[in-house]
């Protein structure tokens, strides 16, 4: 894993790389394109170059290890793919295969669920979506079809409501379609015992707010939450009447006529969860498998048959059980770079802090070697991001500058979170008051490689702020029922991203080569370790850089 010095960049630290999260380089630039309409004197700057010092990227999609083109990017793959270096296969793709070959059903995982087949519940715990960031209905259906192929005598859905992959107050049709689907499950009583929105309920990530988690344990688990339901139809349409969006459905359980919850998770039983996508399931599972958790008050913790889709934590091992193997992301930057004696200080706010730790070093949760390794968390606030769009941009920068003057590092790496989790939110003006704020931080960033004489990488993990409106397919912007009102979009999109690099001490031969236009995010990351004055190891995809 020894580096060879790069033949022309000089080993001139620090070098910057910066992260701007969900900011697309859409090529539809109209009035709901939030990147484009932002005031970003800076980001504009640097486009202005041109192409050997700005180009984009492709984030989404097979080259990001999704299965088809129609896949968005995400935070997840976005940031595996810059941290390491290579197209891996992905959660979604490997379940895919799993289910495609049947493997799913013969492996560890499954013979750890199965005996609670027979005279037990099998519990699914899930993102109710097909939005294939986190989870995809698709795998769902077929893993509840092969539980009652092999046997699933009494079978439970606990499921989150999404409005965030997916388009909002799409809730009702996927419960509607799943309600469907269950009754179809011939000689197994399936039913769907919980729920809520997976922003109130259960997907906390990264320990913001465990409050979330304890609500999903006590409807899932517990079979108490404060709306209790005999139809899960019903439920949503009364829980939405107020108008929250899917993403903030309050809990819910669904009883019998008795008001006696038909779910809840009892000793013996087995539970799935069947997310392939870490971040956001990491707490719950701890939940289940750990005896002396202590995180909330779990008031019962039934002995259960516990496992993933996948396994969420390499480091962690966790859970122990799980259906389909991960993805091996193995020899990434971090890993190189610790292993050359290279020192690295990443930061990002919690929401996106192990977007650039966890998922950047290859879905570990520990360090490389910890004495090379800084990581700073600034604390989220806990509020929807549009009213509080600035997130903490401001000192995500400072922490960024400080580190760069400090001198200790030979990469400063900072994510912004702005344009993501604005962007989730839908609120257009709130998404543009959030790429300004970033404009303003990276103008602050590049001021300090300006005055330390080094060199800076900017680039995103996907498009979101770049579209907030939802399209047909001739990429008109479609309306409420008043044919006034935007629809917004919250999720991600299909867009590239931007790369751009400069810095004083970036030599004046060195542009981005013009022979790689299907580049994708993997490419970045040979790209920064040139820039940190070596040579990227040969089986990185192959850098951007070029010498004229
Ligand atoms: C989320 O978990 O917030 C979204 O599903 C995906 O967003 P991210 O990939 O940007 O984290
Ligand atoms: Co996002």
């Amino acid at each position: 894993m020894e580096l060879a010095p790069h033949p022309v960049i000089p080993q001139k630290k620090p070098v910057l790389v910066c992260i701007l999260d969900g900011w697309g380089e859409n090529p539809v630039t109209d009035q709901y394109n939030a990147c484009h309409v932002a005031k970003s004197p800076t980001i504009d700057a640097l486009a202005a170059k041109g192409p050997g010092y700005y180009r984009s990227v492709l984030a989404h999609g097979p080259a990001v290890g999704l299965p088809t083109d129609g896949d968005m990017g995400n935070s997840e793959v976005g940031h595996n793919a810059l941290g390491a270096g290579k197209i891996i296969a992905q959660g979604a793709s490997l379940v895919d295969i799993a289910l495609e070959t049947k493997s799913v059903y013969s492996g560890a995982g499954w013979a750890h669920v199965k005996p609670a087949f027979a005279d037990n519940t099998l519990h699914v715990i899930t993102l109710l979506s097909s939005g294939g960031v986190h989870s995809r209905y698709d795998q769902v259906l077929k893993l509840c079809q092969g539980a009652v192929a092999d046997g699933c005598k009494k079978l439970r859905l606990h499921v989150l409501t999404d409005g965030r992959d997916v388009p909002d107050n799409s809730c009702h049709e996927y419960m509607r379609v799943l309600v469907e689907d269950l009754a179809k499950l011939e000689g197994c009583d399936a039913k769907v015992a919980s729920g809520g929105g997976r922003m109130k309920v259960t997907m906390d990530r990264y320990e913001a707010d465990w409050a979330m988690v304890e609500r999903g344990w006590k409807a899932h688990v517990l079979g108490d939450a404060p709306h209790k339901f005999t139809d899960p139809i019903e439920a949503l349409n009364k829980l939405k009447e107020g108008g929250d969006s899917d993403q903030y459905v309050e809990p819910f359980v669904i009883t019998d006529a008795d008001g006696k919850p038909v779910g809840t998770v009892e000793d013996d039983d087995a539970v799935v969860i069947a997310n392939f996508r870490a971040d956001r399931v990491v707490e719950i599972s701890k939940a289940f498998e750990y005896p002396d958790f202590n995180s909330f008050d779990r008031v019962r913790y039934p002995k259960v048959r516990f496992a993933g889709l996948m396994q969420y934590d390499g480091d962690l091992k966790l859970p122990a059980n799980y259906l389909v193997p991960p993805p091996l992301i193995e020899r990434t930057s971090g890993e190189v770079l610790a292993a050359n004696g290279l020192r690295t200080f990443a930061c990002s706010e919690t929401q996106k802090f192990g977007h650039v730790t966890f998922f950047w070093n290859g879905n570990r949760s520990g360090y490389f070697k910890e004495d090379l390794e800084t990581y700073v968390e600034i604390p989220s606030d806990n509020v929807p991001f549009n009213q509080a769009p600035l997130m903490k941009a401001r000192e995500i920068c400072a922490a960024g500058k400080e580190a760069l003057r400090s001198k200790k590092y030979d990469v400063v790496r900072v994510n912004f979170a702005n344009p993501d989790m604005v962007g989730h939110t839908g609120d257009l003006a709130a998404t543009i008051a959030a790429c300004e704020e970033c404009d303003a931080c990276v103008k602050e960033l590049l001021d300090v490689v300006d005055e330390l004489g080094g060199m800076f990488l900017l680039t995103a993990d996907h498009g979101n702020a770049d579209d907030m409106v939802q399209r047909n397919k001739k990429n008109e912007c479609l309306f409420e029922a008043d044919g006034t009102t935007p629809l917004p979009l919250t999720s991600h999109t299909l867009a590239p991203v931007p790369v751009a690099i400069g810095g004083p001490a970036l030599p004046a031969n060195i542009k981005f080569r013009d022979d790689l236009p299907k580049a994708g995010l993997a490419n970045v990351t040979a790209t920064y370790i040139n820039l940190m004055g070596y040579e990227a190891p040969a089986e990185m995809e192959p850098s951007l850089l070029a010498a004229f």
